[in-house]
């Protein structure tokens, strides 16, 4: 499980994360949401050390970091084993097929024969409805395409957990809908995730737990339904703006 205890972040001397403490449970998803600006891709960002919170605990299956030490290169190694980040920009290697892709970090960095690696690719290209791409250039993919391939990539990794950082948020609607069902199923198989997304419908269906965050604090933490059913005036007020409820 992992944990955060009082996680603070300031760039240039502004603090962008303010004392956060969360917890982010396995085998579910959490989804992060907030304004733009609010401290979502940083806070994400922290969880697998692309960036470095001055101070906190930060608390992987019982294993404690204080932030205000520096982080070792184990410390970091270990981390980068267990958690895989998706990125908006898909981030495939133009010059391999869609398999190799996906084959690559299992070979190169999981040290596993080939012929494993590669009958685990085309099983995770199929389950996310490309086994017909296997042979494909990334340059041939559509946007859904790519990050779908991105996602069977971080999945061929086996990681504890799968961060995704607004991982639709570049795609048309029906590219979009595309990438939101196989995240829906990865869920569903009870994959660890933590997904910052504007998408509120998709929050709605795949999330066990949101934290709501604003201006670098905790505004909410607990479960899908209470976010949604909250009385709170601030976050009504977000939710029926992100859902156009206040359009007369
Ligand atoms: N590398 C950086 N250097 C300076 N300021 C940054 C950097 N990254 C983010 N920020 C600032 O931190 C705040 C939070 O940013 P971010 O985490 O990207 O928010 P969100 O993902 O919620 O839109 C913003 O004010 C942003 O301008
Ligand atoms: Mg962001």
């Amino acid at each position: 499980m992992l944990k955060l205890e009082k996680i603070s972040k300031s760039f240039n001397g502004t603090k962008v994360l303010k004392d956060i403490s969360t917890t982010f449970p396995e085998n579910k998803t959490t989804v992060i949401l907030g304004p733009s600006g609010s401290g979502k891709s940083t806070l994400l960002r922290s969880l697998n050390f692309l960036e470095h919170p001055e101070s906190g605990i930060y608390d992987f299956d019982d294993t404690k970091i204080d932030l205000s030490k520096p982080l070792t290169d184990k410390m970091i190694l270990d981390i980068r084993k267990k958690t895989e980040m998706v990125f908006q920009g898909y981030n495939l290697f133009p010059h391999l097929t869609v398999k190799k892709n996906v084959m690559e970090g299992p070979v190169q960095v999981l040290k596993k024969g080939k012929d494993e690696a590669e009958q685990e690719a085309i099983e995770l290209l199929d389950k996310v409805g490309l086994k017909d791409k296997a042979d494909s250039y990334p340059s041939e993919l559509s946007g859904g395409q790519s990050q779908r391939v991105a996602i069977a990539r971080s999945l061929a990794m086996h990681p504890e957990y799968i961060f995704l950082d607004e991982p639709t948020s570049a795609l048309d609607p029906e590219l979009e809908l595309e990438v939101l069902k196989v995240l829906m199923k990865i869920a569903e198989e009870e994959q660890s995730m933590i997904i910052v997304t504007h998408n509120l419908a998709f929050a709605r269906q795949v999330a066990n737990k949101v934290l709501f965050i604003e201006d670098g604090s905790v505004l909410f933490d607990g479960p899908v339904e209470d976010f949604f059913n909250s009385d709170n005036e601030r976050i009504n007020g977000f939710v029926n703006a992100m859902t156009f409820n206040d359009i007369e």
